[in-house]
């Protein structure tokens, strides 16, 4: 059993023992071996990056490859092109994706997709928002609710120190944002979709509780831009959306794809990750569960240390003089797997896959190279962490309407001007500047998204636009209060 949880029985798992098992809730290579991501992608019906893809998205960027591209752990996606198509015409797309609050810390595997996230973010100048899944950590897990909630708040903390724009990063819990347009989407969302659909999708049973049947919609609605308007208004088509994640995040997306023409949306783009590797092999994903199994980011050097040369499945040889002749195993060694993750310089890298596989650098050597990349990793996360305030944490959690237009820095003005109809239209609550369904209509969406009818608002139109907002909401809190005087 991985990270996540789940007595949540796969028909991988029930029907053919020696298949291997991915699901959001447990990821195993088939019997004595490791991930075959070949198959999974032929399995889920994924696309593979291949070079070209990443060739144009640092064209369209103009930015670097991050490392997890460039050598592939981010290595399958879908409709990835459309996303690149469309940026290419001017519109632009958020980000979305989503951590399970299981566990007090993360584990290295972890900041995988938060790490590339942030890169995609810094790269594409674009929003993003966070799902904190604390009611799926309850249903699948022997925690409280409470609990739950605590430690969605705790995983912001790391999640926060990886670096997010403050300005362009929405962060949700499920139980604190349930009161939203979330949960209606999570009802058209959930009536599109039949029991027989999600257990063939997720393998569910009649033993799993109707509580983890009827979750997915709650994943799968944030792919909907109108779930948060506050950042990105009410039109279910502002935005396409981007999510980066593990593989084993598939099955909720490929629901929601089929979903999303039904209900009005755009079907969510995906770039998706290989699995990093548990300490002791690569037969799976890294539990949070099993200390020996993973390195958290609240580990010392000394414990880092420690794990990584009792722990890190070696592919050297039995003896020096064998290590010498036949040299390391790259196919199997951990230390040059994670290597392959965090080690920044690539003919460093490409260096010791030399001398590592032809049996000059012996096996504690390697260790020794990838416990000097971790501890720094580790500590300056750890740092970034404790520097994280309460404040931070509102300023990411705030439901405050946003300025549409300024979330995506350099690439101007989406929203286009604010015209009379906009100001008109500008309710309490909804992101201001944001475009109307009335707007994307009367305009077609390319159109109204490479900012022809405007240039950036102006700091005397925002005030404005403040002021009515706040005026706006004292109206309404005024007659609420009217309202409940005259009910009692
Ligand atoms: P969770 O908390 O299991 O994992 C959080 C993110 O980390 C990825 N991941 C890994 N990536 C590489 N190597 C590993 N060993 C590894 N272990 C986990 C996961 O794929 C995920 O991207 N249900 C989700 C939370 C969620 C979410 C989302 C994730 C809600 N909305 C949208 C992705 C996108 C969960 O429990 O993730």
């Amino acid at each position: 059993m991985m990270d996540g949880v789940g007595d949540v029985a796969s028909p991988d798992a029930t029907s053919m023992a020696r298949e291997q098992v991915v699901t959001p809730w447990d990821v195993e290579g088939a019997e004595g071996g490791g991930i075959d991501y070949a198959k999974l992608v032929r399995d889920f019906g994924c696309s593979t990056i291949d070079a070209a893809m990443i060739e144009r998205v640092e064209r369209v960027t103009g930015t670097r490859a991050h490392p997890f591209l460039r050598r592939g752990q981010f290595f399958a996606h879908r409709e990835l092109d459309l996303i690149l198509d469309a940026y290419e015409r001017g519109e632009k797309f958020y980000l979305y994706t989503g951590r399970g609050p299981s566990s007090e810390s993360l584990h290295l595997g972890h900041l995988i997709p938060f790490q590339f996230t942030k890169w995609l973010q810094d790269a594409f100048k674009v929003p993003l928002v966070i799902q904190l899944t604390d009611d799926e950590k309850f249903l699948w897990k022997d925690l409280t609710l409470e609990e739950c909630e605590r430690l969605a708040r705790e995983n912001a903390k790391d999640i926060i120190a990886c670096g997010f724009d403050p300005k362009r990063t929405f962060i949700f819990s499920d139980v604190s944002y349930m009161s939203t347009p979330l949960y209606k989407n999570m009802m058209k969302i959930a009536k599109c979709v039949t029991l027989n659909q999600v257990k063939g999708i997720f393998g569910f049973t009649g033993e799993s509780n109707i509580g983890q049947v009827g979750f997915p919609p709650t994943q799968a609605a944030p792919s909907f831009p109108d779930c948060f308007p506050h950042m990105f208004g009410e039109s279910k088509t502002s935005l396409r959306c981007l999510i980066p994640c593990a593989i084993d995040q598939d099955p909720y997306f490929r629901m929601t794809r089929d979903v999303a023409p039904r209900i009005g949306g755009y079907k969510p783009a995906l770039i998706e990750s290989r699995f990093f590797p548990a300490l002791k092999g690569e037969s799976g994903k890294m539990s949070a569960s099993d200390a020996t199994s993973a390195i958290y980011v609240t580990d010392t050097p000394k414990e880092i240390k420690s794990k990584v040369n009792k722990y890190a499945f070696s592919g050297g040889q039995q003896t020096v003089e064998e290590h010498r002749r036949l040299g390391g195993n790259l196919d199997t060694d951990i230390s040059w797997k994670w290597l392959n993750f965090f080690l920044d310089d690539d003919e460093e890298l490409a260096k010791i896959g030399e001398e590592y596989s032809s049996g000059r650098m012996l096996s504690g050597e390697i260790k020794a190279k990838l416990i000097d990349v971790l501890i720094p990793i580790c500590t300056g996360h750890q740092e970034a962490r404790a520097r994280v305030t309460d404040e931070d944490i509102e300023q990411f959690f705030s439901t405050k309407p946003r300025v549409f237009a300024s979330l995506f820095g350099d690439m101007g003005d989406v929203a286009g001007a604010l015209d009379e109809a906009t100001i008109a239209n500008t309710k309490p609550g909804v992101a201001i500047g944001a475009p109307t369904d009335a707007k994307i209509e009367k305009k077609g969406l390319e159109k109204a998204q490479t900012g022809e009818d405007g240039g950036a608002i102006s700091k005397s139109q925002l005030k404005k636009q403040l002021k009515e907002q706040q005026i706006a909401a004292k109206k309404a809190a005024k007659a609420a209060e009217k309202a409940a005087g005259q009910a009692s």
